[in-house]
């Protein structure tokens, strides 16, 4: 891979301590990038030590020789990117580090700080002449999401930062596109004839897409207060499930391919008023959270994917934090098989496949079988379990993107009309005045079983 010089905006937040650091440290031990720099910006007057001794305990069986080597090209600079005129002391540092380590400039901006930061950040490495590119090196920024707070302000992002770089320079993050079995979703969907054929309304009687999260907000009050689970992780990660696995297949897969088979599905999404919200009990006490904060930390609801393929099959979308288990998962219930008159026993259970990506990763095939002896048919599971066959130690999703933004390689981005779209749906979702349910940690309001249930189904919420 080319040599990098990584300059991360926010280096003292979350995501660079438990995140962005442990990523390129894993970068660095599998040699993938060899020659390289990182210099952290943020407003605080810290140290390089506390930033790197933060993220330190996040890294697992730590090697000494590849920590060292990480330390060493770490630099650190207090800057506020608002007072421009000390910011472009940042332009000079970089050269001098890019001259003494012989980098050849290449540049990956990561943009680790809140949305509304992103078009002052954008316009002010302009100014500061950082984002010049010559023939011979590259300027990638990244974007950490969420990308804006809905449509409007996604849009005005976009028109800002289209002004300084190209789509080509742009990389928005939805670090779901960096994890194995997400990836995994349209490979195997094309790659077994048996099963792309019956993904279709033909035969799928429902689809569900699931992120249950046992954890709460953690120690992100005010940024997930202002934004609750629909913005979080149903905008993006639970949208980008959605359209993987309905996509038709891409001519290539590759580049801009993939996005565009994404965006077809995204302009076809038709939501409807069916939805719950929810807000778990203790919310309201965590740090960081007004007392009579209305921000909702559950949501389940129904949509549908308008074209020929899906017509009339209904996709039902949960997420919630503190709910019982982590479980994110796309699940296809297909129709049931006519009845064969054994014994008049008929109610055999619909076959399913769950595409699981955490945790055991894998596919899991309900079918059913004859009991030995007896004339009765009994369900029975088919398991692909993906640690099992390629061992536990795939890369973590920060490495394998940070990897393809090195590489060049757009294909697990969100491109700009992408977000738009994702944005457009979640809209429609969020300007629903719908009463805010409490639920009790490890459980989630019952009103999302009627949601479900008076369609005569159930929320398959269990880990295999
Ligand atoms: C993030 C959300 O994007 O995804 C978090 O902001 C959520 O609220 C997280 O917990 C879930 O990611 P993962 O990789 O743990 O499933």
């Amino acid at each position: 891979m080319d040599d990098v010089t990584f300059i991360i905006l926010g280096a003292t937040g979350n995501l660079t301590k438990k995140k962005l650091i442990p990523a390129i440290y894993h970068l660095i031990e599998s040699k993938k990038i060899k020659k390289f720099a990182i210099i952290g910006v943020a407003r605080n007057k810290t140290q390089t030590k506390t930033i790197l001794n933060k993220s330190k305990k996040h890294i697992k069986n730590i090697k000494q020789k590849v920590w060292k080597e990480l330390e060493n090209n770490f630099h650190y600079l207090p800057l506020d990117f608002y007072q421009q005129e000390k910011f472009c002391s940042l332009d000079p540092f970089v050269k001098n580090i890019e001259k003494k380590n012989k980098l050849s400039g290449n540049r990956l901006f990561y943009l680790a700080t809140l949305p509304q930061h992103f078009p002052v950040i954008a316009k002010t490495l302009k100014k500061c002449a950082l984002t010049k590119k010559t023939k011979n090196n590259w300027v990638r920024a990244v974007f950490e999401k969420p990308f804006g707070h809905d449509l409007k302000s996604a849009k005005k992002i976009n028109k800002t930062i289209k002004k300084i770089f190209k789509e080509k320079q742009i990389y928005r993050i939805d670090h779901y596109l960096g994890k194995e079995l997400i990836q995994n979703i349209a490979i195997t969907k094309f790659t077994n004839t048996f099963l792309e054929p019956l993904l279709n309304n033909r035969y799928v009687d429902h689809v569900q897409v699931i992120l249950s999260e046992n954890v709460g907000i953690e120690e992100r009050g005010p940024f997930y207060d202002k934004y609750g689970v629909i913005r979080d992780v149903l905008q993006n990660h639970m949208m980008q499930m959605l359209s993987l696995s309905t996509m038709e297949k891409p001519k290539k897969f590759s580049g801009n391919y993939i996005r565009d088979e994404k965006v077809k599905i995204l302009k076809t999404v038709k939501t409807t008023k069916e939805l719950v919200v929810g807000q778990y009990i203790g919310y309201k006490k965590e740090k960081g959270i007004p007392k009579n904060s209305k921000t909702e930390t559950f949501a389940a609801t129904k949509l549908f994917v308008n074209n020929k393929r899906w017509k009339k099959v209904p996709f039902y979308l949960i997420a919630g934090k503190k709910m019982k288990n982590k479980i994110t998962s796309v699940y296809f219930q297909f129709k049931k098989a006519q009845c064969l008159n054994i014994n008049n026993h008929c109610d055999f259970k619909a076959n399913y496949l769950t595409i699981q990506i955490q945790p055991e990763e894998g596919y899991y095939l309900q079918m059913n079988a004859k009991v030995p002896g007896e004339e009765k048919v009994t369900a029975v599971k088919m398991d692909f379990c993906h640690a099992c066959t390629f061992g536990p130690n795939t890369p973590a999703a920060y490495e394998t993107l940070l990897e393809d933004v090195i590489e060049g390689d757009q294909s697990s981005f969100v491109r700009t009309d992408e977000i738009e779209q994702q944005w457009k749906i979640t809209d429609k979702i969020t300007e629903q005045k719908k009463k805010l349910y409490k639920y009790k940690i490890k459980t989630y309001p019952k009103q999302a079983n009627k949601l479900i249930e008076k369609d005569n189904r159930k929320w398959h919420l269990v880990v295999k």
